[in-house]
């Protein structure tokens, strides 16, 4: 019955969850909302305010999984990818907290937790994947479409060239005037808009890997010519555009993960990652996967973006597996995820 206490502090989210045996105990999750007004994550800020929230949002976690932090078996926290000063504050954290207690420490890859998110059960009803399986996982940072053969064993068969899926939506959302993060509130915008009223330009890349940066440009382009014409275009038709971006990416998304299901002949699929929580993204793979015979997952929408579930739960994998970090070893700061 191993007790891990996980640790997330990537990006902008502070994030601490409890895991008894493989089920998720506590899972809480504070948003810092400083960066808002910048329009994107302040590095420097966002280490401060990790600072500021580790200590309640950890002994929020303990309480709502009614464990003492003396009864942890193991602490794990995200080792990368992620803003470096933003990773410093987990890290130190849970080394000390492992080196004070006498405890085991566990390091997780951020992205391979974003796909080991599915295999998380919080009730009898919810159907987990079995390996061998797929993950098209798409966050802010990453686009990347994972063979998983273990929870241990992840191959990147395909990954963005430029742009991740979930900066595409932030920066298509900031030409517009959105606010960041974006991606929701193209995703809210879209509700009533046409997704065909206006074309975007399809990468024309080989392969697995995927491309935004030429959609970017192509939205900017448009978006400052109609402007240039009526500088109210915005404004009158915000749903249309944003259902016309967000069909775009996700066709672009979808094709390839039909053609890794080709290529691979593994039928088992998931999604992770932030973007996932995107409404149109998950009724079209939903559909998809129905018309070409798949087995579809997602996860539950609160462990989809940043989350310290997944970190647990990657982190139970590693103990039952028995691999430890050593309190005085300098972690590398490259993905374990081969490619
Ligand atoms: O996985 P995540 O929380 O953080 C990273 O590891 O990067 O992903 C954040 C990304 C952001 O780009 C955000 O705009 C996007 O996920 N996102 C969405 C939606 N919810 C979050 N994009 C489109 N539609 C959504 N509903
Ligand atoms: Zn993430």
């Amino acid at each position: 019955m191993a007790k891990i206490l996980a640790i997330e502090s990537s990006c902008d989210e502070t994030a601490v969850a409890v895991c008894i045996n493989g089920a998720i105990r506590s899972n809480v999750i504070h948003s810092q909302s400083i960066h808002e007004k910048y329009g994107g994550v302040v590095p420097e800020l966002a280490s401060r305010a990790h600072l500021q929230a580790i200590v309640p949002v950890t002994k929020e976690a303990l309480e709502k999984a009614n464990v003492s932090l003396h009864q942890i078996d193991a602490f794990g926290f995200t080792r990368s990818p992620g803003l470096m000063g933003a990773l410093l504050v987990g890290a130190g954290f849970a080394k000390s907290l492992a080196l004070s207690l006498n405890k085991k420490l566990i390091a997780v890859d951020h992205m391979q937790a974003h796909v080991l998110a599915n295999l998380i059960r919080d009730n009898e009803n919810k159907s987990i994947p079995t390996f061998p399986f797929l993950c098209l996982t798409v966050s802010g940072g990453h686009t990347q479409i994972v063979l998983c053969e273990s929870p241990l064993h992840l191959k990147v068969i395909g990954k963005t060239r430029d742009d991740a899926a979930g900066e595409a939506f932030d920066k298509a959302a900031k030409i517009i005037g959105l606010p960041y993060p974006g991606g929701p509130l193209i995703d809210y915008h879209s509700t009533n808009g046409d997704t065909d009223k206006y074309q975007f330009p399809e990468p024309k890349i080989d392969g697995l890997d995927f491309s935004f940066s030429g959609l970017k440009t192509a939205i900017l382009y448009f978006i400052h010519d109609e402007k240039a014409k009526d500088p109210g275009f915005v404004n009158r038709n915000l749903p249309d555009i944003c259902a016309s971006i967000q069909k775009r990416i996700v066709t672009i998304l979808l094709k390839k993960l039909k053609k890794a299901v080709q290529v691979t002949n593994v039928t088992q699929v998931c999604l992770a990652g932030g973007v996932s929580a995107n409404s149109l993204l998950r009724e079209e793979f939903r559909k998809m996967g129905k018309e070409e015979n798949w087995r579809t997952y997602l996860p539950d929408f609160q462990y989809c973006t940043d989350n310290a579930a997944m970190i647990a739960i990657t982190a139970h994998y590693k103990f039952e597996a028995g691999i430890f970090d050593a309190l005085h070893v300098h972690s590398s700061a490259s993905s374990v995820l081969s490619s």
